[in-house]
């Protein structure tokens, strides 16, 4: 028992002890101009993540890995099951906010970001059909989006420990809105060129189709990976430290 209580009281000590990393730019709670202020801090705080902080377990975001993605696109032109693994996004810390709005006494964050070239590279395999077209293939996809707009609406609630507030995020939403997407699938029906090139073209031909079908499934799958990355740091640093009260 006595243990278990020096336990925790060590436990808690190192809890509290997490910071923000000293080179990030606060943002107070009660800065009028408190949404401009993030609107710049955040991604400047991106690009100080491009390889990771390690003292609170943020892993590398230039690129970022995700281990795996499956796609089971159910009905409608595009019937695709796609498993992608060994995922990189390249391009997420050149990214801006066009906009910021900070609700924090209702733990909410919204914000718009635009990423001028977002790259998906990942090994897939999928077999499925496009319209009328079957499509098999196993090898490396490049899913690039240009000029990409997420909306990105984080849903936080307050979580006591130890006598600090943090603001755990429970739901983290994300629409994408890419002003065009250039796909490039290798290896396409085992390797045969031509209808590998073929269906390449044909995907590009229509990419807005292809893209709407399974636009849903890479929202779903890149919005618990943001809340993975948000929560390391909002789980971890309390919210005084975050956004300072004064
Ligand atoms: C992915 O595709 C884009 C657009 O076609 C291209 O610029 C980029 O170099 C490709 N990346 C890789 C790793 O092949």
């Amino acid at each position: 028992m006595k243990y278990a209580v020096l336990f925790t009281a060590v436990l808690a000590g190192v809890y509290s002890d997490y910071s923000l990393p000293e080179s990030f730019r606060r943002c107070r709670q009660q800065d009028l101009k408190l949404n401009d202020c993030l609107r710049q801090a955040v991604p400047d705080a991106l690009r100080k993540m491009r390889e990771g902080v390690p003292s609170l377990s943020v892993p590398r975001m230039e690129p970022l890995h995700v281990a795996s993605i499956n796609i089971d696109s159910g009905a409608g032109p595009v019937v695709i099951t796609q498993d992608y693994k060994n995922i990189k996004l390249h391009g997420l810390t050149d990214s801006v906010l066009t906009t910021y709005k900070a609700d924090l006494k209702s733990y909410r964050l919204r914000t718009d970001s635009l990423t001028p070239k977002m790259e998906f590279i990942a090994d897939y395999v999928m077999k499925g059909r496009i319209l009328v077209l079957p499509i098999q293939g196993k090898g490396v996809a490049n899913i690039t989006m240009l000029n990409l707009v997420v909306k990105h609406d984080l849903i936080g609630e307050p979580v006591t420990r130890d006598g600090q507030t943090y603001m755990h995020i429970r739901d983290y939403r994300v629409k994408f809105i890419p002003k065009k997407v250039l796909l490039h699938f290798s290896n396409l029906f085992n390797g045969d060129k031509r209808l590998g090139d073929q269906m390449n073209l044909f995907l590009n031909q229509n990419s807005d189709l292809v893209f709407n079908e399974l636009k849903e499934s890479y929202e779903r799958s890149l919005s618990s990976v943001f809340q993975d990355v948000t929560n390391k740091i909002f789980d971890k640093v309390p919210m005084n430290r975050i956004f300072p009260e004064e």
